[in-house]
């Protein structure tokens, strides 16, 4: 170890300490709210203390505002037992975790202790923040290549690139958990990071085991934070995530960032704003809310250097309330959505992405101009069949009225097929044009053998792969190199 590293080393080691002992006393408890007398001089909103509860209980506590003198706390456990007149200890003000790679495969609760029986974790010797600033915009990266998710609809209408920052939107049982699994499994991404919050404890178990699976949690780390935890265990649950993804993209990697849901994320928030006496505003949702929000979740995209960390968040839109004020104030700070809707997973069509309704903000920037033909002809074809969807169905639209609605008619049973995906099939993003251009009957060049993308065994967006002929695709995107295959698109007149 270098002097300088062993220095800070040191240095963080010695930042885990309090740098001395300081008491104050427990001077009432309501609900979940402690107020303390004794730390109002030293103790700041975020600060910490351990209320000393009867029976030697230990209950972390996080100072969430102060009243008449008094510092007002929040636990990170139950309130029982502790009483007026318990001792309330100082603790380190910035709580940290260091993560090392050997928590993959691991699942971890909000305060980075294991809970999966597995045994203790390895501490890392770099203290992360579990609070930490998001990179400042102009040393930050743009947003990298296309980022493969393993699932086709996705991959071709909602593309994402490498640092983009995603929400997927969704009513109750439309099938986000689901989703998120099949991201976890089949992303193109180094390393995982899932946040799990405010689930209930029995369907956390039930997805780690039966949708995630021993082989996506090989490439994770699953932090929990169930509904029956205290809100700022749920909050600090998120704080975790994002830190944990930090940590791996610091070291260069490609990190992939889940978190089901945002929505219990800002419930928590908003717990916790009402108790520390803020005036609730929209559905209660208390101002804070809507300031913490952007700065969570600009902690995730691109990093200074090499690593990167995409991010996917769901929002839970209550009633299928898609304006409802969390959801509008997530779709606003992210760069895309994903919008899940009841009625396809009604029609058993899965994933039930509402394609029309879902944009990534990157494309098609990041697209070949045949790819955004593709693409763009395919909306048109489910926007003409959306707009005369009723008439068809109740038989009142006559065949050969419109050429453009019998052509929707021809095609979209092939495009909503193209559309679904079952959860044990990974599509692969490359071959998912070339299966899209077979759906339409446009003629795709053959696969770039250097894309290294096709290599899926048995896939049926493969074997539409190689009977496609033609030109070679070129292989990854920036803006640059689009923007240059543009024009010579153009000039070849590709694309047809
Ligand atoms: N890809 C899929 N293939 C088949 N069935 C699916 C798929 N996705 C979801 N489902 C069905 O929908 C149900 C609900 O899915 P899921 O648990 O993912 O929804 P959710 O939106 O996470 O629900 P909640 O709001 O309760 O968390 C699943 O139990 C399953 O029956
Ligand atoms: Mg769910």
């Amino acid at each position: 170890m270098t002097a300088p590293t062993a220095l800070k080393t040191f240095l963080d080691d010695l930042d885990r300490f309090p740098p001395e002992r300081l008491y104050g006393r427990v001077a009432s408890v309501l609900g979940m709210l402690v107020e303390v007398t004794g730390l109002e001089g030293v103790l700041s909103v975020g600060g910490r203390c351990d209320v000393l509860a009867r029976g030697d209980r230990r209950v972390p506590c996080e100072v969430v505002g102060f009243r008449d003198k008094r510092a007002l706390l929040l636990p990170f456990g139950s309130v029982e037992g502790i009483a007026l007149g318990c001792k309330a200890e100082l603790a380190v003000a910035q709580p940290r975790v260091r993560p090392d790679p050997a928590w993959l495969g691991r699942v971890v609760n909000a305060l980075g202790q294991p809970i999966d029986g597995k045994g203790p974790l390895p501490q890392g010797r770099e203290a992360y923040p579990l609070r930490a600033a998001p990179p400042s915009a102009h040393a930050r990266k743009r947003v990298g290549g296309k980022i493969d998710l393993g699932v086709r609809a996705l991959n071709t209408f909602q593309t994402c690139c490498r640092g983009q920052r995603m929400g997927i939107f969704a009513g109750s049982g439309v099938g986000k958990s689901v989703l998120l699994s099949m991201l976890a499994r089949y992303t193109a991404s180094d390393v995982n990071v899932i946040g799990l919050i405010g689930e209930r404890g029995r369907e956390v178990q039930e997805w780690l085991e039966d949708e995630l699976g021993p082989e996506g949690l090989a490439r994770s780390i699953v932090v929990v934070a169930t509904s029956d935890e205290p809100p700022p265990m749920r909050r600090q649950a998120v704080y975790l995530t994002m830190a944990l993804a930090e940590y791996f993209r610091d070291h260069g990697k490609d990190v992939l960032c889940l978190i089901d849901s945002i929505t219990r994320f800002a419930m928590a928030l908003r717990e916790i704003g009402l108790a520390a006496g803020e005036p609730p505003a929209a559905k209660g949702y208390t101002p804070s809310v809507f300031g913490e929000l952007p700065q969570v979740l600009e902690r995730a995209g691109p990093g200074v250097n090499t690593g990167s960390i995409t991010g996917l968040f769901t929002v839970l839109v209550e009633g299928d309330d898609h304006n409802e004020p969390i959801a509008d104030a997530v779709r606003g700070i992210l760069d895309g959505h994903i919008v899940l809707d009841r009625q396809i997973a009604e029609r058993g069509r899965y994933p039930a992405i509402n394609t029309l309704r879902s944009i990534s903000r990157t494309m098609p920037a990041c697209n070949t101009q045949a790819q955004t033909e593709l693409v763009t002809r395919a909306r048109r074809l489910l926007s003409t069949y959306e707009d005369m969807g009723e008439l068809i169905r109740i038989g009142a639209y006559k065949h050969g009225s419109d050429p453009k609605v019998d052509e929707a008619i021809k095609y979209v049973p092939d495009i909503e097929a193209f559309l679904s995906q079952d959860k044990q099939e990974r599509a692969d993003l490359e071959s998912g044009y070339a299966a899209l251009a077979r759906v339409l009957g446009m003629d795709w060049p053959a696969e770039d053998a250097s894309s290294g993308a096709a290599a899926q065994e048995g896939s049926a967006t493969e074997q539409a792969a190689q009977t496609a002929g033609g030109k070679p695709i070129p292989p990854k995107n920036d803006l640059r190199r689009a923007r240059r295959q543009k024009k010579a698109a153009g000039a070849a007149g590709e694309g047809a």
